[in-house]
């Protein structure tokens, strides 16, 4: 069955970048496509110390083995498609999301490319300003990882937790990022 895993690098569980994510795999999941998400709020995860062990040891993980991002790494190469989501953090993406992609993107490149034409799409939440810097370094990953990525993004606005139900633009936004990745999903994966 055709999958997607979501990752949400927000500090705060189940908050605005949740719930557009979450109106995401709703599209996906009407289209029958498995859907799972992982929050980052809460879990350890450190930066890359730029070992270089991913390079000698292509083992499709990195050496740092204590915190969450083997688990992500193994998740997103299990998947077809994937959704990264973060909150804007003083105009870009979260310190534990670019974690996640400097990590995940050196054991990809270390393994020939691990997310390799999966499907990939991006979802930010913002309070006001900073969104396109975010996308864009939620995108760069994407696309250096030799992902497909469908159009459009999705950008939400609120500050407090569900504040982004009330963006009635961005929720329909994220819904519309959902339905373009179900429908490339199912092109590619015929
Ligand atoms: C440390 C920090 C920095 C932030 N920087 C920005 C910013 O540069 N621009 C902006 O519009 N919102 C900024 N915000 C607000 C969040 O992006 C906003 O509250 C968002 O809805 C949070 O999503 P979440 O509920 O998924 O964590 C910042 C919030 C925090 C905690």
């Amino acid at each position: 069955m055709t999958n997607v895993i979501a990752i949400n690098g927000s500090a705060r569980k189940d908050g605005n970048t949740a719930i557009l994510i979450r109106r995401m795999l709703e599209e996906l999941e009407n289209e029958g496509i498995e859907t799972e998400l992982v929050q980052l709020a809460g879990k350890k995860i450190q930066g890359c110390t730029a070992c270089m062990k991913c390079f000698e040891n292509r083992d499709r993980r990195c050496v740092l083995d204590d915190d969450i991002v083997n688990d992500c790494i193994e998740k997103m190469a299990g998947a077809d498609g994937i959704i990264l989501g973060s909150p804007v953090y003083f105009s870009d993406v979260t310190a534990e999301m670019k974690a996640l992609v400097d990590r995940a993107g050196f054991v990809s490149f270390a393994n020939d490319g691990l997310f390799k034409r999966k499907v990939g799409s991006a979802v930010v939440a913002q309070r006001r300003t900073g969104a396109m810097h975010s996308l864009d370094t939620l995108l760069h990953f994407l696309l250096s990882a030799d992902m497909i990525v469908p159009g459009r993004p999705s950008i939400g606005i609120g500050r407090d937790i569900g504040e982004v139900d009330k963006d009635d633009e961005g929720i329909a936004s994220a819904k519309n990022a959902g339905r373009n990745m179900a429908w490339l999903l199912k092109a590619v994966t015929r």
